[in-house]
């Protein structure tokens, strides 16, 4: 993770450039975070806890929710943010195919069916126009059916790609309308806005990750699901903890979701640090588009009124292979997030989907290419990577 600026190629020297540094933002809050570790190991109090408690509330806060509530990972919250809120076995889930795979996994954890909808071509986001469109066309019998698997459709997940929140204000109105459960995948999007509302305040509840390499990462796995409903909380509480609310008695089976006090510790302090690090990432963002903003590349694009705050800085060109291989070669790291959409993946494809069913998604996987992107990312180390992006265009 630390840059290695050895590299020296025909005589010129390169800087390499790593992909995210993970031991730079440790080293700014190493004597804030080691306290708060010992007190761990002094109180022996290692699972849940007070040190997850103060995390649960800061971290409400900063959501502008009632409840957070602490999990192991934010596949066990994509998992348990559906799990909580009780449809009946075998619903209809819809959520867009150019997601890590957790988030449809999710869904088929907790019982369900995932049904996908293509994403916009400006924000790479589920598509609320398509939801709309979708719905109506399979509602004749005035319930909404998936024609492909023949279940109800009964809740919709979206997935704040990248950083940015996908246009709730739409998906809000559409699932009111057709009576169903909104759920925000928020594992990218930590204290993102739109239109005022912070992320993980959409919809019904929400779901974190706090995967180390996430803008507000734990020292090893975490999750949390967030939201303003008192029963889905309740559940979730419950639900974390073998569906028991006195020790060795239990009301329904549940899962072991709880998280661990060293993450809590760790998380407590950071979410008193994420929103300065994202704006560091927004002007790292701005700088990277005007850098750029002559090159043959699609540039990520803010929506209106919204706080991207960038886990990721994508572009798309069809050269992205090519490219990914030039940077490669100039020690520059580069990730594809993700190389294949869920629908024509061998895990999903039981659903029946096949290449060519959702073109948006398609051409995000084979066109995206992910530059490095961490708040720490310095002007020199940036400069790097333009020009070498630069470099390979120039050559054509
Ligand atoms: C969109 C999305 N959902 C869910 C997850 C799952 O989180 P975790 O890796 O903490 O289980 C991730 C993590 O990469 C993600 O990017």
């Amino acid at each position: 993770m630390v840059p290695d600026n050895t590299a020296v190629k025909k005589g010129t020297k390169k800087m390499a450039v790593p992909f995210l540094d993970l031991k730079a933002q440790y080293l700014q809050i190493k004597n804030e975070v080691k306290p708060e570790i010992e007190d761990v190991l002094e109180t022996c109090y290692y699972v849940l806890g007070p040190k997850v408690k103060n995390f649960e509330e800061k971290f409400a806060e900063l959501c502008g929710v009632k409840h957070c509530v602490a999990l192991s990972s934010g596949t066990a919250a994509v998992h348990g943010m559906i799990w909580a809120t009780e449809l009946p076995a075998g619903s209809g889930i819809i959520t867009p195919p150019n997601t890590f795979t957790a988030t449809a996994e999710g869904i088929v954890l907790a019982g369900h069916v995932p049904v996908f909808v293509d994403a916009d071509p400006v924000t790479w986001n589920l598509s609320a126009e398509k939801t709309e469109e979708f719905l109506k066309s399979c509602s004749s019998t005035g319930k909404p059916i998936d024609p492909k698997t023949g279940v109800e459709i009964k809740g919709i997940v979206a997935v704040d790609l990248y950083g940015q929140a996908a246009n709730y204000q739409a998906l809000e109105e559409i699932a009111r309308r057709y009576g169903l459960y909104l759920y925000e995948d928020a594992a990218q999007s930590h204290d993102g806005s739109r239109f005022g509302r912070k992320t993980g305040s959409f919809g019904d509840v929400a779901s974190f990750s706090f995967y180390p390499g996430k803008n507000m990462g734990a020292y090893g796995e975490g999750g949390a699901i967030t939201t303003d409903n008192d029963e889905i909380a309740a559940r979730m509480r419950t639900l974390r903890d073998h569906g028991s609310q006195e020790k060795y008695f239990y009301n329904f089976i549940g899962h072991n979701y709880r998280m661990s006090a060293f993450q809590g510790a760790v998380l407590g302090v950071k979410t008193k640090h994420i929103h300065t690090w994202n704006s560091n990432r927004i002007k790292v963002a701005e700088r990277y588009r005007s850098l750029m903003s002559e090159l043959p590349v699609e540039l990520p694009v803010t929506a209106e009124n919204t706080r991207h705050v960038f886990h990721l800085f994508a572009l798309h060109t069809p050269k992205r292979d090519k490219l990914r291989e030039f940077l490669a070669a100039r020690q520059i790291g580069a990730g594809l997030h993700y190389p294949e959409p869920l629908h024509t993946q061998k895990a999903y494809r039981y659903l029946g989907y096949s290449s060519g069913d959702f073109p948006v998604c398609e051409k995000n996987a084979k066109q995206n290419i992910t530059l490095p992107m961490f708040p720490e990312l310095t002007e020199k180390q940036q400069d790097e990577v333009v020009s070498a992006v630069e470099e390979f265009f120039r050559k054509g």
